[in-house]
């Protein structure tokens, strides 16, 4: 009996060391623009969990926020053949590599983990190409947020949170007069058509966006709103430091925890670096919805699209990746971390700061109130043809090379590409 114990655990041990090896020499590589401290903080947790399944991960990051360099970096590497195992992406991106007929099909897993059920259908139309899934949702962030410094408000005088535009510029005029940069941005194209984002929204409404950005019409787009959009953008130009010119996201993000500016205008993936530095919403800062956009979501989903890959050894590998990425306790962990409201509609919000639950339930309202549309400044309105000829536009008036009404007829050429 004994003796036969004995043989049993040794066999299993066996056994188990025989899978450990095997599971040792899976391998994922995966290609991110996750770069910065709370970026590369939240990824941590995802290579953690596959680590803890025996999967290396090789990391394969491209700085760049917008991910425009990474996707520049990942037509190469598919064009030679030699496709990472998953690369993160957007919008209107993930489909024009689904037609590309490169993708994997995520389908059998996508049934047996019920996916359908709990990814939203405005993440579900770019997760799918002709009704397979390819890519893995890992969340959903928004463009429409402000996020402040609260000690520099206070010195400034601003007691009240902006409601709308004049409010939000009244309150900015007395950030600057107290000496403080009223608004820190960096000048990248990206980064200024997710100013455009906000500022089109408040100024047209959620109707006028549509329209105009997401169906492009010629007509809407030409109209005075536009050029009012285009006013006020020259506006907030006014509000921005002399060094604004290339600096990255995150450090205009470290000028407003800093206490040097007063307001960032951002997707939510910049509270990321506010928790990263410690700083806690409604003390240290604070968010809110860009004045005037209230009940209205402009939304960005991160997802992961597979790629086919001829070694069928690294398949398994990559199905446990696309797993962990829709496993609904990672959703909460990661999202937590990244600034971002999970994918999935059913992780609750009990882990997630004040900032983190408005951003899930913002979500959940518009959603019902058809007032959730896609991020102009992160292609999920547009494709990638007509995003590259808005940025160009956009980021040409900001710099004073177009005047406002140039820039609307210029905006209604670019939606044609
Ligand atoms: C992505 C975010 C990312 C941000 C800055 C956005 O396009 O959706 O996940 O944090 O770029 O890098």
């Amino acid at each position: 009996m004994k003796k036969n114990a004995i043989a049993l655990s040794i066999g299993l041990a066996i056994g188990l060391a025989g899978n450990v090896a095997t599971a040792q020499q899976q391998s994922v590589e995966v290609l991110h623009w996750w770069t910065s401290g709370s970026e590369a903080g939240a990824l941590n947790v995802l290579k953690a969990n596959l680590e803890k399944q025996g999967v290396k991960w090789n990391d394969m990051p491209v700085a760049g926020g917008g991910g425009e360099a990474a996707m520049t970096a990942l037509r190469a590497r598919v064009t030679s053949g030699n496709p990472p195992t998953a690369s993160q992406m957007l919008g209107f991106d993930i489909l024009d590599w689904g037609k590309q007929g490169v993708v994997a099909d995520l389908n059998a897993l996508a049934q047996k983990d019920g996916w359908d059920k709990v990814v939203p259908p405005a993440l579900q139309k770019f997760s799918k190409y002709n009704g397979k899934w390819i890519a893995a949702p890992v969340n959903v962030h928004s463009t429409n947020w402000v996020w402040a410094n609260q000690a520099v408000l206070v010195k400034a005088g601003v007691t009240a949170e902006p409601k709308n535009w004049d409010e939000f510029i009244a309150a900015a005029e007395k950030v600057q007069k107290a000496g403080f940069i009223a608004l820190a941005h960096g000048g990248q194209p990206w980064q200024d058509a997710t100013l455009f984002d906000s500022v089109a929204m408040a100024t047209g409404g959620v109707d006028y966006y549509r329209k105009a950005f997401i169906d492009f019409d010629t007509k809407t787009i030409a109209s005075p709103t536009t050029e009012k959009v285009f006013q006020r953008m020259a506006q907030l130009r006014k509000l921005v430091d002399k060094d604004f010119s290339g600096r990255d996201w995150n450090v205009a993000s470290g000028m407003v925890i800093g206490g040097k500016a007063g307001f960032q205008i951002m997707g939510d993936w910049a509270k990321g670096e506010f928790v990263n530095a410690k700083l806690v919403p409604g003390k240290d800062f604070a968010c809110f919805r860009f004045p005037g956009t209230q009940g209205t979501v402009t939304f960005n989903a991160d997802q992961f699209v597979m790629f086919t890959l001829k070694d069928a050894g690294k398949t398994a590998a990559q199905q446990k990746l696309a797993a962990a990425i829709m496993d609904p306790g990672f959703q909460s962990t990661f999202n937590v971390a990244k600034g971002s409201a999970p994918a999935r509609t059913d992780v609750p919000d009990t882990a997630f700061d004040a900032c983190g639950k408005k951003a899930i339930k913002d979500l959940a309202e518009a959603s019902k109130a058809n007032t959730l549309v896609g991020s102009i400044g992160h292609g999920h309105a547009e494709p990638a043809s007509i995003k590259n000829a808005f940025y160009d536009v956009i980021t040409r008036h900001f710099n004073g090379q177009l005047d406002d009404k140039k820039a609307v007829a210029a905006m209604v050429s670019a939606a044609k590409n």
